[in-house]
């Protein structure tokens, strides 16, 4: 064999590998940068490095992903799209529509996710003709509050259960010199707010506003008043909260300088992660008059198409549906898993109350997709809603005038 000969294959033979270990590569476009979210990922990171499949990482910092799905769009305009990507609710169904994403039919029925995932997500999992396009990895819910022990027992009351009981306990952290409400002026920490506020105020009510846009329902009386419980919780916050992202709230919390917060259950992954125990050291309840019912947000991995590395992206979403995963993940991320047979035991009491809730709001039609994390409306209606949240949660419209301004901004978004 020439010199040159025995080159050229060891060249080939290396191009083989190369290719090989590119296909064994997922590059993954995330949000989960907090300290929660981030061991949770470590779980999904060391779960696929187990497994040989290589973890690119791509994380986009910012609560709720806004600023993830606009980097997103400039990748797959410039052509070059990451192979799996974090995404809510309708986002999935968007890129769905614009045929950007792959089809993972054939992990689906390996995996029976059919049976096992619930309809609600499997809603958000599919694209128009019914083929799994995502890989849902949990299910979070919005209504929730959670509270230090130390501040709720220096009050002497119970947990709150109705909003009356709700202020009466904040008026008191407040008499105690604490912030009574953590919270981080972003448009979206406030909506989140919202979705758990006018889902107070009933479930039809959020139904109507918050999914079937209704116009009597988004400019009536009682969305007037969803704004003055919105305009009498700012009360409770403190002067620097603009701009604050949520996790240094949580911290707030954490730390015994303010109260409570109105988060999603990733704030679950905070108090985790700073060593603090459900019931011992804060306390996790549904925002009050929200009992029995659930605003839910669903992470997936949706993967796109790409030239190469499909055998990694299906590996990955295989991973994802694995029931041992959805414990071990959940766990640590504060959420619970998006399928119906994994056991409770590894979760606290937070999870195992989450992982209850879920099921009767299923089983009694009382689980409602979040506005605030993508699951109610498209991300065209959802930021025309943003908007108005934030200008009347920042003094720019009166109660009255919020009402209006939610009709007029969700006619023309539509
Ligand atoms: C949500 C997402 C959660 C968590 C949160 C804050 O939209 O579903 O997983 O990351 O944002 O970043």
């Amino acid at each position: 064999m020439t010199m040159m000969k025995t080159l050229k294959m060891s060249v080939a033979a290396l191009a083989l590998t190369a290719t090989h270990a590119v296909a064994e590569d997922v590059e993954v476009l995330h949000w989960w940068t907090s300290g929660g979210e981030a061991a949770a990922l470590n779980v999904l990171k060391e779960d696929l490095q187990g497994q040989g499949i290589g973890w690119n990482d791509m994380p986009v910092a910012g609560g709720g992903g806004e600023a993830a799905m606009t980097t997103l769009r400039a990748r797959v305009t410039a052509g070059n799209a990451p192979t799996a990507v974090q995404m809510l609710g309708f986002d999935i169904k968007d890129w769905a529509a614009e045929g950007a994403l792959g089809n993972l039919d054939s992990v689906a029925a390996d995996g029976s996710w059919d049976e096992v995932v619930p309809d609600a997500l499997q809603n958000f999992s599919k694209d128009a003709d019914g083929h799994w396009i995502a890989a849902p990895v949990n299910v979070h819910s919005t209504n929730w509050v959670w509270i230090s022990k130390s501040a709720l027992d220096a009050t002497g009351m119970d947990a709150p259960e109705s909003w009356e009981d709700l202020i009466a306990v904040l008026d008191a952290m407040k008499d105690n010199g604490i912030t009574p409400l953590a919270h981080g002026g972003q448009a979206w920490q406030d909506a989140t707010i919202f979705d758990a506020v006018v889902l107070s105020l009933g479930d039809d009510f959020y139904k109507a506003s918050m999914i079937d846009l209704d116009p009597g329902a988004l400019g009536g009386e009682k969305m007037v008043e969803a704004f003055q419980r919105m305009e009498t919780l700012r009360g409770y916050v403190d002067d620097n909260f603009s701009g604050r992202d949520w996790n240094l709230a949580s911290a707030m919390v954490i730390d015994g300088s303010a109260g409570m917060q109105m988060m999603g259950d990733w704030a679950k992954g905070e108090f985790l992660r700073a060593d603090q125990v459900p019931g011992e050291d804060f306390v996790c309840i549904r925002f009050p008059g929200t009992q029995g019912a659930v605003t839910f947000n669903s992470d997936q991995f949706a993967m796109f198409k790409v030239d190469e590395g499909q055998e990694a992206q299906l590996a990955m979403a295989a991973s994802v549906m694995d029931p041992a995963f959805q414990s071990a993940f959940n766990v640590v991320k504060g959420s619970v898993p998006a399928r119906t047979d994994v056991p409770n035991d590894a979760f606290d009491d937070c999870g195992k109350k989450g992982m209850a809730d879920l099921a009767d709001a299923n089983s009694a039609g009382r689980l409602f997709g979040s506005m605030a994390h993508g699951h109610s409306v498209p991300a065209g209606v959802k930021n025309a809603m943003y908007d108005v949240i934030t200008a009347h949660f920042n003094g720019e419209f009166s109660a009255e005038e919020a009402a209006e301004e939610m009709v007029n901004a969700v006619e023309a978004a539509m």
